[in-house]
Order: structure tokens, then sequence, then C-alpha cells
């Protein structure tokens, strides 16, 4: 649940790199760009079994306040399938901000790392980390966005719908979180039906679903927030939800179990949806509560191929913002 003031700042205008701190940072042209890109590369490793070594040399900084398996486990793979090397920094390595000051461990990281990943709590740390970071920095999820999850879910789509313009995308459940505001927002750059359902109290934070709206008027997309879950599934493409309990959200964990007990996807909802219809989440998920079992070990769970897309996305991501071409 993110709790602070909304900013977004593009720190690119004045700097030599381009930083990714919110999906709001890659245009629809770069962002269709990118799942060009990742789409190469992902062709390449599984017919060579390698890729070429882009990254020789380079050195990517991981800087974790939080758990991860997703995000550590592919861009340190990414980096290494690219020929360079990432570096782990652990909740207990830095101390980011407490231990030393965020705009110290930015001078320093970024004067020897080539390029910095980092996992916050806040989505401010991200922010401050960026704008005293000489080199670029990429979101690995905050409270308020969870930007590189959504390039992986988007390719996804593109991969299985063969299309991204015009399909209906339902999230249930929490709609407050990182990764419900950076759908929300990539669907209104590209173009696609974004619509929530959850209880009231747990909307997405305003400005988000304002930016979102207004993005998906220019592309001939639309954003929709209801409460009935049935209401949402219906005639969608895809069904996506996430946890109820975002880390960070531990102390309300009872409260969210209960509230959000009708936004479980079950099999009767997924048959609400369309018949071809996928059933998406970002991981780690809990079956039994935001998910029926049979639902994401079903045939229409891609949750598998959407956690292995992060590892390609990401490569492109980080040759983008290194201004690597293939
Ligand atoms: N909303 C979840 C995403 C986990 C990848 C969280 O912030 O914990």
């Amino acid at each position: 649940m993110f709790k602070g003031t909304i900013v977004f700042i593009n720190y690119c205008n004045y700097m030599k790199y381009k930083s990714f701190l919110s999906i709001t940072d890659l245009s629809s042209r770069e962002l269709w760009n990118l799942f060009d890109t990742a789409s190469k590369l992902k062709k390449e490793i599984k017919k060579t079994g390698k890729n070429k070594e882009y990254l020789k040399n380079k050195v990517l900084a991981m800087i974790f306040e939080k758990p991860s398996l997703r995000t550590k486990v592919s861009f340190a793979i990414g980096m290494n399938q690219l020929g360079g090397h990432a570096l782990y920094l652990g909740p207990t390595d830095i101390c980011m901000g407490k231990r030393e000051s965020v705009h110290d461990v930015a001078k320093v990281t970024s004067s020897m790392a080539d390029i910095i990943m980092a996992r916050t709590f806040l989505h401010e740390t991200i922010l401050e980390l960026a704008k005293y970071s000489s080199k670029p920095v990429i979101n690995g999820l905050s409270d308020l966005q969870h930007p590189c999850q959504i390039l992986a879910d988007f390719l996804t789509i593109l991969e299985v719908k063969k299309k991204i313009v015009g399909i209906k995308i339902a999230y249930l459940g929490d709609s407050e979180n990182n990764v419900a505001h950076s759908l929300a927002l990539a669907s209104g750059i590209l173009g696609t039906h974004f619509i929530t359902a959850s209880p009231k109290g747990y909307w997405m934070n305003k400005v988000i679903t304002k930016s979102a709206m207004t993005l998906a008027k220019k592309q001939g997309g639309s954003i929709q927030e209801v409460i009935d879950p049935n209401v949402a599934v219906q005639n969608a493409d895809v069904v996506y939800t996430d946890t109820w309990v975002s880390m960070g959200d531990e102390a309300e964990k009872e409260k969210r179990l209960h509230v959000f007990q009708k936004y479980q996807v079950t099999e009767l909802l997924m048959k609400k949806a369309n018949k071809d219809a996928i059933f998406m989440h970002d991981l780690p998920a809990y079956r039994g509560n935001e998910v029926e079992t049979k639902v994401i070990d079903g045939l229409q769970s891609v949750v598998f191929q959407q956690a292995e897309n992060r590892l390609h996305v990401q490569k492109a991501l980080m040759l983008y913002l290194l201004k690597i071409n293939l």
C-alpha cells in the first residue's frame, strides 16, 4: 500500500542516462521496441543456448530492501548471459538510509557500477537514488510501482494473444498496490482496456487512476474501477490477480484476508471471462487466498511464462538504458 505523495519525475532530461522508475518513463514506441528486442534475445538463447556478450565487463549493482526471487534471479542470470556481472546487496549489507544516506549510496555505487537496480519499501527512496546516481537506475519494485513485472506481463500477453491493443484485462483484489498501478499505467500507454474490481478503500491511488485515464484516452484504451468481480471479468481476455498482502502490509494481514475473500479467482469466475481468457499472477502466489489452486495450476494459467519473461525483457531493458543496440 502506497502512503506517500506521487510525483512523476523523469531524470533523463538532464542526465546522461535515462532511468526506469515508473512504467511511464517509456513511451508506447519504446515499449514496443523493448518487446521486439526481448523476443529476439529470447529466440537467440532458446536456439543457440547463449546470447552475444553485449554487456561484457559491465556490472549491475542490485540493491534489495525486501526479499525477492524472480527479480534477483532474472537480473543476475540476465546479466551473466549478456557477458556482464551482477552484484547482490541485500537488506543488511548497506542499510540504505540508516547506515548510509541514499545520496551517498547513489554516489558511491554509481561511481563503480554501470547500472543499478533497486527494490525499496518507499518509492521516494528509488527517486532519490536516481536523482544522485550518475548511471541508470531500474525500479525493481517499490510500494508504488512494479514496472519490470509489467514489461514481462505485456510481453507474455503479446506472445499468447498475439496482440495488446484493444484487449481487456480484469484485475481482481488489492488495486491499491504496485502491480495494479503499473498495470493501469501501462494499459493507458498501450491502448488496453483495464478494469479493476476491489472493495471500497482498496482502489488505485487517485493520481495513478487519473494519469492512466488520460493516457488511455489518447491511445484508445480505457481504465475502469468497480466493486463486483463478476462485472469485471465479463468479456475479459486476461484475468489477473496479486497477493492480498504485499510486502510492507503484513501488519494488516488478518484484515486483508477477510476483506478480499470475495475476490478470489475461482474456476467459476474464470468461466465468466472469455472462453480463451488467460490467468496471470506476478507471483509469489498464495493458493487458496487470491487464487484457487485449480486455476493457477490449470490450463489457462500463464504464470510461469510471465515469470520467465522477466529474464528476457529485463535484458532488453538494460541494453536500452545503456544505449546498446543488437
Ligand atoms: N504486490 C506484491 C508484489 C510482489 C512481487 C508486493 O509488493 O509484495
